[in-house]
């Protein structure tokens, strides 16, 4: 059990390449952390560093209050399953889960009734006499976490622990990892690109670009308080819509001209932001999610865009409906399926006022109450 604190942490890799910015993060005791961002913006290299295996090249990390930048791998007791696991064909599940135990020279009796214990855990007690040839993906995947459990690490790091499986079994084993962190409040710090791993399994998401921390809050928070465009096109799918549009005082509030038409704002933004009055005169980029486009019918007066439907997708209960509004802008729209839209057609959307998000030109967020 430990708490985790990156405290003005560089990675300049010896080609002169920063991979990591200033990153001031705080992970606390039994939190179920994870990190997600683009290719390349730096997940893994913070990781390894927190793991030991990557030199950090300024600032300060700190495990339970105490600097162990300089601390080899094995004596900050953290346990880290990759991608690829490689567990020992030659031996069965037991072996496997008592390898660390026995390299350690725990003594043979505990050895034993701590990889019961974990495996008990993880459910694996019914495969302890099988080889990993005879598992399956998801099988072997909790034989690598139970070997690395098993030595009982302060932390548990997962580097996108499930890319290699497909996709029903992904689903099954992102539930059964936030289960597995619940039950042993071991603190976890949990690597993935996908938004949708990271939005169900972490007690709060890192959200990293290009090597820089750009918000770290609960999956809640990330979703209704983007700080920036990045985070909020980021997490969402489809991704939220951002339109460039300009934001004057007009009528009773706010007046957006969006692709040529106006829509009237109110109050309706004044619930969630500090001071939407104080964004009259910007030209903004305002977020408009998928999801909450409204069917037009609904839509108050004042409060429709018009376009041309480009294309449709059908999904079930749901269809995806991209449209050109008249300034040519791309709008994605995740509309019921019952009234059935077809290319070509000219159509409306609602906007809810209260709904939208409001950036300023260099894609902060506008503060939030
Ligand atoms: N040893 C190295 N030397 C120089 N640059 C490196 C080295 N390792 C990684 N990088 C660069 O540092 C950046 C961050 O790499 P990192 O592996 O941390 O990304 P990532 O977020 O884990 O990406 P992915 O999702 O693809 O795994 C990348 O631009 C990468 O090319
Ligand atoms: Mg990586």
């Amino acid at each position: 059990m430990a708490d985790i604190a990156f405290r003005g942490v560089n990675k300049i890799y010896p080609n002169g390449f920063q991979a990591v910015h200033n990153l001031d993060l705080a992970i606390k005791d039994g939190e179920f952390l994870v990190m997600v961002g683009p290719s390349g913006c730096g997940k893994s290299t913070t990781l390894r560093m927190l793991a030991g295996l990557e030199a950090i090249s300024s600032g300060d990390l700190l495990i339970d209050g105490k600097r162990v930048n300089d601390l080899h791998p094995r004596t900050r007791n953290i346990a880290m399953v990759f991608q690829s696991y490689a567990l020992y064909p030659h031996k069965t599940v037991q072996g496997n889960i008592e390898f660390p135990l026995r390299m350690a020279k725990v003594p043979a009796a505990e050895v034993k009734a701590r990889a019961l214990k974990v495996a008990r855990m993880l459910e694996l007690e019914p495969l302890l006499q099988r080889k990993p040839g005879l598992l399956s993906g998801g099988q072997r995947q909790r034989v690598a976490m139970a070997r690395a459990l098993v030595r009982d690490p302060v932390a548990f790091l997962m580097d996108e622990p499930l890319s290699n499986l497909d996709a029903k079994l992904r689903v099954q084993m992102r539930a059964e990892i936030a289960a597995l962190q619940r039950r042993t409040g071991t603190t976890t710090v949990y690597v993935t690109h996908d938004q949708v791993e990271a939005m169900t399994m972490g007690d709060r998401v890192a959200v990293f670009k290009d090597g820089h921390l750009q918000q770290a809050d609960t999956p809640q928070q990330l979703f209704e308080r983007p700080l920036n465009t990045f985070v909020g096109s980021f997490i969402g799918s489809p991704s939220m819509n951002l339109i460039t549009s300009r934001i004057e005082p007009g009528g009773d509030g706010l007046t957006l001209t969006l692709a040529g038409e106006r829509i009237a704002l109110g109050r309706g933004l004044e619930a969630r932001f500090e001071d939407p009055g104080g964004a009259a005169g910007l030209v903004a980029q305002v977020g408009l999610r998928p999801e909450d486009v409204v069917d037009p019918h609904l839509a108050g007066e004042g409060q429709r865009l018009h376009g041309r439907v480009v294309l449709t997708e059908l999904l079930g209960r749901e269809q995806m409906v991209y449209l050109d509004l008249h300034d040519s802008t791309r709008v994605v729209a995740r509309l019921h399926a019952d009234h059935r839209l077809h290319a070509g057609e000219e159509v409306a959307i609602g906007i809810d006022p209260a709904r939208l998000y409001l950036f300023r030109a260099d894609g902060n967020a506008l503060s939030y109450r």
